[in-house]
């Protein structure tokens, strides 16, 4: 199925989620989620459709989505496999775990197998920390792991009887799913959709005078203002002329 066909058949779906909320930007996420459902990732096609229907900038979209572990911005494999390198489970024995699961898989971190079924990501805590070591497939829960488990649960997940079912693959994954632009100085570290934003990750939006509450914060906190004028050197001249006039640059 083609995105604008996806597009048109979730339509109905993504006007209901909206619906939901006060501020339709809180729609973002269970969008974002919906699309993933179909399509196996967060295309690029469909962080355009979310930020039109939300009326929001397409920088606002991806910053949000690239925040999230939870969502796939290039295709992955049937069954991704994120497994918690946090502090209970590593005492628990994430090292070796770990270990397992590279030699069982033969891959690394952020990486997918040649077959396209399997992406294997170490993640931060999973929050399950009493029963660690634990790990999500496709973003459902597994817990207690061991080598045993393990195996059998790979050994599923190729034959098709694994109880969570596989994501939808509608296009081949590559060896891995980071995103490139993420690293590339030419965009200033930024994704495609933030370039040439002035502020695409507006930490808290506009106070009543117009000024972005975060550089109103760092221009009036006492333990800023030491360095606040050579931070400001490259910066908006209304933005500077606060500190001035509050007499905080030095
Ligand atoms: S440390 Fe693994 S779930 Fe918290």
């Amino acid at each position: 199925m083609n995105f604008p066909v996806l597009l048109e058949k979730l339509r109905p779906q993504c006007e209901a989620i909206i619906a939901q909320y006060e501020q339709p930007r809180s729609a973002l996420l269970p969008m974002i989620h919906l699309f993933q459902e179909h399509e196996g990732y967060a295309s690029p096609e469909a962080m355009r459709a979310v930020a039109e229907m939300l009326q929001l900038s397409l920088a606002v979209v991806e910053s949000t989505v690239s925040f999230y572990t939870l969502f796939f911005r290039k295709p992955v494999g049937k069954y991704v496999l994120q497994v918690c390198r946090g502090l209970a489970c590593q005492l628990n024995g994430a090292e070796d775990i770990h270990a397992y699961f590279r030699e069982r898989l033969g891959i690394g971190h952020l990486q997918t197998t040649a077959d396209g079924i399997f992406s294997y990501e170490e993640v931060e805590c999973l929050a399950a920390c009493d029963r660690a070591t634990c790990m999500q497939v496709n973003l459902e829960f597994v817990y207690d792991l061991t080598p045993q488990m393990i195996d059998q649960m790979l050994e599923a997940m190729r034959t098709g009887t694994f109880e969570i079912p596989p994501m939808a693959q509608t296009q081949e994954p590559g060896p891995t799913w980071i995103v490139r632009q993420d690293t590339q100085v030419s965009h200033g570290g930024k994704s495609i959709g933030a370039v040439d934003q002035p502020n695409p990750n507006n930490a808290g939006g506009l106070d009543k005078d117009g000024v972005i509450m975060l550089d109103r914060i760092i221009t009036q906190e006492q333990r800023f203002r030491g360095r606040t004028k050579e931070r400001l050197a490259n910066v908006e001249p209304s933005i500077a002329a606060i500190v001035d006039q509050n007499g905080s640059a030095h």
